[in-house]
């Protein structure tokens, strides 16, 4: 008889944004003349940028053409889309990463889930709390993080790095040392940022303790001040202790195309020389058979002039309503952070109210839909997140409604 994998059954209930799915359309079955407004999931509002419209229609009628049809993308990625990536995502930030160290997937959820598979089961995993769930269940389901308490709400074999009000939301080294480290920065879910001397000193860390860490930016392109970096390999040394995680999503509204990329420098060896490049390459070629064509090529769009002129404008209305979400909040006297360098507005609940009271309350009592904290890990309980990804109209209204309550 067949049997399924029990890490599966250790799980606690569905992913975070299903289950807050589930819960808004019951909501909006039961009262089916409310407007909600939904400011949870970080799903972009506003239409793919001119230039990539313009990409897409062009390499659709490509595909309508003998001599320019395209099947099976390679494994990689298609190089022009590789080369406009180190060129602009890295070279023009002093970082470097070449053209084989790029593996062109679907989006960054799947590699953030993915690249666990090309380490030891008996690595251990470190990560903050709270954080993008998509990490710790992955290696759950891969057997990595023990068993489930569902007291505490935390995997007996996993290191947690508390973020809270009082380090700022930024981690802090673990006592115990981790293999495998995730950070992610802008965060989600906390908007936090730590500076680029802040980040070298886990670039550092890691290398003195030959840990590996995962990094996901997925949310640079939200970074307004200075002294953050954009990508782990501006920090020095980061090539042979780094792996790092990009989205089209987030960066130019690709939720709905999928896009995404991730570098696995070839410096990067474990403990017996073992290339990870190379089993990432292994593991990518036998398990994708490669991003769509139409959708590398407006991934290119977002690298050409127009396409950078358009995509920092988006981004620029995302970051208003961000201010608009953090000063209501705090005009309202909630204690905010975040929205700052990145698209996510994080929360205090008022009055005592646990993460998962204040979403019912909000829903209930102003229509509006975020994500309770504590569904990112136990240190996300009393917080809570909205996303600047609304569109303003919304964003303001969603704010109206919560001064009211
Ligand atoms: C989020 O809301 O945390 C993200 O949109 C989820 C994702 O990118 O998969």
């Amino acid at each position: 008889m067949f049997k399924a994998n029990d890490n599966y059954l250790k799980l606690p209930g569905s992913y975070l944004f299903s289950t807050i799915a589930k819960k808004v359309r019951e909501y909006k079955v039961a009262n089916p003349d409310k407007e909600v407004i939904s400011l949870g999931i970080g799903d972009v509002t506003q239409p793919l940028a001119p230039a990539i419209i313009e990409s897409l229609h062009k390499a659709v009628d490509e595909m309508a053409v003998k001599e320019t049809f395209k099947g099976y993308a390679p494994d990689l990625g298609y190089e022009f889309l590789r080369s406009a990536i180190v060129k602009n995502d890295f070279e023009a930030r002093g970082a470097k990463v070449s053209i084989d160290e790029i593996f062109v997937s679907d989006g960054a959820k799947s590699d953030s889930g993915n690249i666990q598979e090309i380490f030891s089961s008996d690595n251990k995993i470190a990560v903050c709390d709270p954080v993008y769930p998509v990490y710790v269940d992955t290696n759950a389901m891969a057997g990595r993080t023990g068993d489930y308490n569902k007291e505490t709400e935390l995997w007996s074999n996993v290191i947690y790095m508390p973020c809270k009000a009082e380090n700022n939301f930024a981690p802090e080294f673990p006592k115990e040392t981790p293999d495998i480290i995730y950070l992610c920065f802008p965060n989600n879910p906390t908007g936090a940022t730590v500076s680029k001397a802040e980040l070298q000193k886990w670039v550092d860390y890691a290398n003195e303790n030959k840990a590996v860490i995962i990094y996901d930016a997925a949310y640079e392109a939200y970074i307004s001040e200075d002294y953050v970096a954009h990508s782990i390999y501006e920090c020095d040394g980061a090539r042979t202790c780094a792996i790092e995680l990009r989205s089209f999503s987030k960066n130019a509204g690709f939720t709905g195309t999928r896009l995404g990329y991730t570098v696995v420098p070839k410096d990067l060896k474990d403990e017996n020389g073992t290339s990870l490049n190379a089993l990432w390459a292994r593991r990518h070629g036998t398990k994708f058979n490669g991003a769509p064509y139409i959708i590398q090529r407006a991934g290119e769009a977002v690298y050409s002039e127009e396409g950078k002129r358009q995509t920092r404008e988006q981004i620029a209305y995302y970051m208003n309503n961000a201010k608009v979400i953090k000063e209501g909040l705090k005009a309202a006297g909630y204690s905010v952070s975040g929205g700052v360098n990145a698209p996510y507005i994080w929360l205090a609940t008022p009055d005592g109210m646990s993460s998962w009271e204040f979403f019912d309350y909000l829903l209930a009592n102003a229509n509006v839909v975020g994500t309770p904290g504590s569904g990112f890990g136990p240190s996300g309980e009393g917080y809570f997140r909205l996303t600047a990804f609304g569109t303003y109209e919304n964003s303001v209204e969603a704010i109206e409604r919560i001064k009211k309550l």
